[in-house]
C-alpha cells in the first residue's frame, strides 16, 4: 500500500519540515550555542564513522519526503565547513516533492561556496549575524571573525541567485541589544528580511538565564518608535517568525519568540542529528536513532515506517510547557541538531 501523504503526531500536526544537521562542527564560538569554554580544543566532535555519509542522509530524506515533508534545511554546525557539501545538495535537489532547499550558514565561508551551491541546486540561505560593529560581533562569535566576512558572504550568495536573504540576528541583554536598531537600519529598503531571534535556552552549557532575554515586544517596539511597523499574514502555517512590514514602505522584518509566545500548536519539524538520529523538538532530551536501521540493509521502506512511528507518537511541545525548572534538563545541544 502506498504510503499517505501526510502522518500527525498526537497533537494532529503533519511533518513538513526536515532540519538536517551534516556536521556537529563550527568555526565560530558563539556563547549562546557552543561556548568556547565548553568546546575547546578537548572537545570530543563526533568521529567520522559516527556521521552519517551523503547517500545514508538521502535516504532519510527520501522517507520524510514520502511522509509530507516539503522543506529542507541544512544546518549544523556550521554546515559548510562539511567537505563538499554541494554533493549532497545535488542529490538533495533532484528529489521530487521539495518545494524549498534551503541552508542556515554563519556566512564566513559563502563568498567562498555559494556559486557551487547554487549551480547544485540550493534555493537559498539564511545568514546568521548578530551585530554590525566588530567588537561586538566578534564578543558574540568569540572566533575574531569581522563583520565584513559575513557582509561578503551575504553578497557572494545573493549575486549566484540565493537571495532574498533571510538574516538572523539572537538579541543578548546587555551583549548586543544595539544591534537591533543598527541592523534594521542597514537592511531596511533592501530585499534582506532580518529576523531578531529571543535568545532561548536550546542546550545546557550556555547558562541560560531569563534575564538575558530581549522579548520580541521589546523588541518591536525599540524599532517602531523609530520607524513604525504594522504585522503581517505568515506566509505559511506553522512560520516560526512573525512578520512586520514598515508603514513607510521600506521593507519588513520578523521576529522569532520561542520564549514569550510559545508557535508549539503549529510545529512541524523534524530533525536530523549529523550522527543520524531523529529529535522531534529543538529541546529534546533524546533522539531516535536510525543508524542501526540505515546500517544494517534495511529497504526503504522500513526506513519510511521508522520515520512514520517516530512522528505519529510525537507529543512535544517543549515551548509551551517551559519552566524555570525545564531550564535545566539535559537537552541536546543546538550545534549538534541543528537550529
Ligand atoms: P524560513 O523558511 O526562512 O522562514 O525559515 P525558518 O522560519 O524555519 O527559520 P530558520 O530556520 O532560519 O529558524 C530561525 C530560528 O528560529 C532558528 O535558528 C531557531 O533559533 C528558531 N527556531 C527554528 N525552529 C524552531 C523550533 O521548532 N522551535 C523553536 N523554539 N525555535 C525554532
Ligand atoms: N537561542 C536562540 N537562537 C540561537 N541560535 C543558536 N543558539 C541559539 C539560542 N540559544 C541561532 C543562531 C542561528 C540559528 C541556527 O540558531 O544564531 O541563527
Ligand atoms: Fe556556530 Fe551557529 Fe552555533 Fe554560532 S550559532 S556557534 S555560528 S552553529
Ligand atoms: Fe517545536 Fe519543540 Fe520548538 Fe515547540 S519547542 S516549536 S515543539 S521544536
Amino acid at each position: 500500500m502506498p504510503a499517505p501523504l501526510t502522518v500527525l503526531d498526537t497533537l494532529g500536526r503533519p511533518m513538513r519540515d526536515l532540519r538536517v544537521s551534516v556536521t556537529d562542527r563550527c568555526n565560530f564560538r558563539c556563547g549562546y550555542c557552543m561556548p568556547r569554554e565548553v568546546y575547546g580544543p578537548d572537545h570530543a566532535f563526533l568521529p567520522r564513522a559516527e556521521i552519517l555519509s551523503y547517500e545514508e542522509i538521502e535516504r532519510v530524506v527520501r522517507a520524510s519526503v514520502a511522509l509530507g515533508v516539503r522543506k529542507v534545511r541544512l544546518t549544523g554546525g556550521e554546515p559548510l565547513v562539511r567537505r563538499e557539501l554541494e554533493t549532497l545538495i545535488r542529490m538533495l535537489a533532484s528529489i521530487e516533492g521539495i518545494e524549498d532547499l534551503t541552508l542556515t550558514t554563519n556566512g564566513t565561508l559563502l563568498a567562498q561556496k555559494a556559486q557551487a551551491l547554487a549551480d547544485a541546486g540550493l534555493h537559498r540561505v539564511t545568514v546568521s549575524l548578530d551585530a554590525l560593529d566588530d567588537e561586538t560581533f566578534m564578543r558574540m562569535n568569540d572566533a575574531g571573525v569581522p563583520v565584513a566576512t559575513v557582509l561578503e558572504g551575504m553578497a557572494a550568495a545573493e549575486a549566484a541567485g540565493l537571495g532574498p536573504i533571510k538574516l538572523n540576528a539572537v538579541i543578548r541583554r546587555g551583549m548586543n541589544e544595539h544591534a537591533v536598531l543598527d541592523l534594521a537600519e542597514r537592511f531596511r529598503g533592501t530585499e534582506t528580511t532580518v529576523r531578531f531571534i529571543e535568545y532561548m535556552d536550546v542546550g545546557h552549557t550556555n547558562g541560560w538565564r531569563l534575564d538575558d532575554v530581549v522579548p520580541a515586544g521589546e523588541i518591536l517596539s525599540r524599532i517602531d518608535a523609530r520607524w513604525p511597523l504594522e504585522p503581517i499574514d505568515p506566509d505559511y502555517r506553522g512560520e516560526v517568525a512573525q512578520r512586520w512590514r514598515y508603514r513607510d514602505g521600506a521593507g519588513e522584518i520578523g521576529v522569532i519568540s520561542s520564549v514569550t509566545q510559545p508557535f508549539c500548536g503549529d510545529c512541524t519539524r523534524a530533525r536530523l542529528s549529523a550522527d543520524g538520529s531523529i529529535y522531534t523538538c529543538l529541546f529534546a532530551t533524546a533522539g531516535h536513532d536510525l543508524r542501526p536501521l540505515l546500517r544494517s540493509g534495511a529497504s526503504d521502506d522500513a526506513v519510511t515506517d521508522c520515520l512514520r512511528g517516530i512522528w505519529t507518537g510525537r507529543t512535544d511541545r517543549y515551548s509551551e510547557l517551559r519552566t524555570l525548572d525545564t531550564v535545566d534538563l539535559p537537552k541536546v545541544e543546538m550545534s549538534y541538531i541543528g537550529g
